[in-house]
């Protein structure tokens, strides 16, 4: 028995018992569903006012050229090894089970975490609704867990995290529907305040263009900018892990990847400069920056439309991310690295309901009492460190197996990318703070706890061997 050992995949895609009905458009959409969320609603607020200025969409570049690399590097796993999972299947077939272990664990407490973020900021936005119709929710359950400021529970945030839950148990095609309807909403929305804020572009609102410099000083600046923003971005990785439900997996994985990539990108550089053009860069800092836009030109009918559509809209990410994180730990689970229970597929409606509740009840107690601002970075650094996994898995990929054959996607440059990747991501990494490096680091030992009392006993590969 070795941490060493390899899980051989089929190299064709082979049958699970869920159903194969999704395409490329379904697999992009998904993407955009799970992408376009906070990062571009809420924080882009904070990242022009503290970090980078009007040159927050050089920061969303930077993020996006980390984020399009590792695109790659997927489309290019994914059209190879066909399998469930995501990184976490491509790491056990070209690294072994630990390193396939730690990527998995990084991604459900990326995953688990994100649905929390999202939850919570979710919850920001309704009680600030309620409180404009002069409904206001008692202290006590209306934010994280901080009893100096008489905050116990975040209600509503809970209250979101069971409804998403309850929703993706159920099949995953009437699941996706709900969420490409939302997906579109999300379109509209930035469409409207793209033309509506045009016409009010200052442009000595983009002056000075990097007032805290581009590698900037104490943790501020574009480039600690895009480490925060780089948020904005997650979610793309749900696009691999649907891979059982996908009709043509070797063509319609990549073309999802990189497709949800490359569109949400032109999304936040328009919404950026907009942003930035119509309201000077230090008043972004609020709760709800594009609707806090619309308002600051008059235009607060707008906002509100903004703000409505923004509270539904939130939960495809939601929706698109515990999706994700249930199909995750089924995957994990069916390899006997966490307990076998979780893979059980639901007869009824063919979705892993076991893996999607518990998915669903940490995402909740996270959502509940852990505070928006320490789970977005945590967020950020448990991801960058697995794409960096995938950019060495590359290399080791193509050194153990050549090139692609035909008809399955190849990356251009390799060694090159992956090395730009890992420099890239590991700089990003360093531009976070130190509490969060604490946590990284306690939760480093807790999934090798977990692996060698747990899972390394039980790997379905014991019997194999
Ligand atoms: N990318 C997702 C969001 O911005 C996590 O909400």
């Amino acid at each position: 028995m070795s941490v060493l050992r390899k899980k051989k995949f089929p190299s064709k895609p082979v049958d699970s018992g869920l159903k194969r009905e999704l395409k490329t458009l379904d697999l992009i959409l998904l993407g955009i569903g799970a992408i376009v969320g906070t990062g571009i609603f809420t924080i882009t607020g904070i990242a022009a006012e503290k970090y980078a200025g009007p040159a927050l969409t050089v920061s969303f570049l930077i993020a996006a050229v980390a984020v399009g690399l590792s695109g790659l590097f997927y489309a290019e796993f994914a059209s190879r090894i066909p399998a469930i999972g995501g990184p976490y299947a491509y790491m056990y077939s070209v690294f072994g089970e630990l390193m396939a272990w730690l990527t998995g664990w990084f991604m459900i407490l990326e995953f688990t975490l994100a649905v929390s973020s999202v939850a919570s900021g979710w919850a920001g936005y309704v009680s600030g609704f309620l409180d404009g119709l002069g409904i206001h929710l008692p202290m006590a359950i209306s934010g994280a867990f901080h009893p100096e400021k008489g905050t116990y529970v975040d209600l509503m945030a809970l209250l979101v995290v069971i409804a998403v839950t309850f929703w993706v148990s159920q099949e995953a095609k009437k699941m996706l529907r709900l969420n490409n309807a939302m997906v579109y909403l999300k379109f509209a929305i930035i469409i409207l305040f793209v033309v509506v804020g045009l016409f009010h572009v200052n442009p000595s609102n983009w002056q000075p263009f990097m007032p805290y410099g581009f590698f900037g000083v104490n943790g501020k600046g574009v480039v600690a900018g895009a480490a925060l923003v780089f948020f904005a971005y997650l979610g793309f990785e749900s696009v691999s892990m649907a891979v059982e439900e996908v009709k043509n997996p070797q063509k319609d994985i990549p073309r999802g990847v990189i497709g949800s990539i490359v569109i949400t990108t032109i999304l936040y550089v328009v919404v950026t400069l907009v942003l930035t053009g119509v309201v000077p860069f230090h008043m972004l800092g609020v709760k709800d920056p594009v609707a806090f836009a619309m308002r600051s030109i008059g235009q607060g009918f707008v906002g509100s439309i903004i703000s409505v559509a923004a509270i539904l809209t939130l939960l495809t990410v939601t929706i698109s991310m515990m999706y994700s994180l249930s199909r995750l730990i089924y995957a994990v689970a069916k390899d006997g690295l966490l307990p076998k229970s979780l893979s059980k597929v639901d007869e009824t409606h063919h979705t892993p309901r076991n893996a999607t509740y518990l998915a669903g009840v940490i995402a909740m107690i996270f959502a509940g009492i852990v505070p928006l601002n320490l789970l977005a970075e945590f967020v950020n650094i448990v991801s960058l460190m697995y794409l960096i996994f995938m950019a060495l898995g590359i290399i080791k990929l193509r050194r153990d197996s050549g090139l692609p054959e035909e008809g399955q996607f190849k990356t251009p440059l390799v060694p090159l990318l992956p090395i730009l990747s890992i420099l890239i991501s590991a700089y990003l990494m360093l531009q976070l703070q130190e509490i969060t490096w604490i946590v990284f680091g306690i939760s480093i030992a807790v999934g090798l706890l977990i692996y060698f009392f747990y899972g390394f006993r039980h790997s379905a590969l014991n019997h194999e061997e």
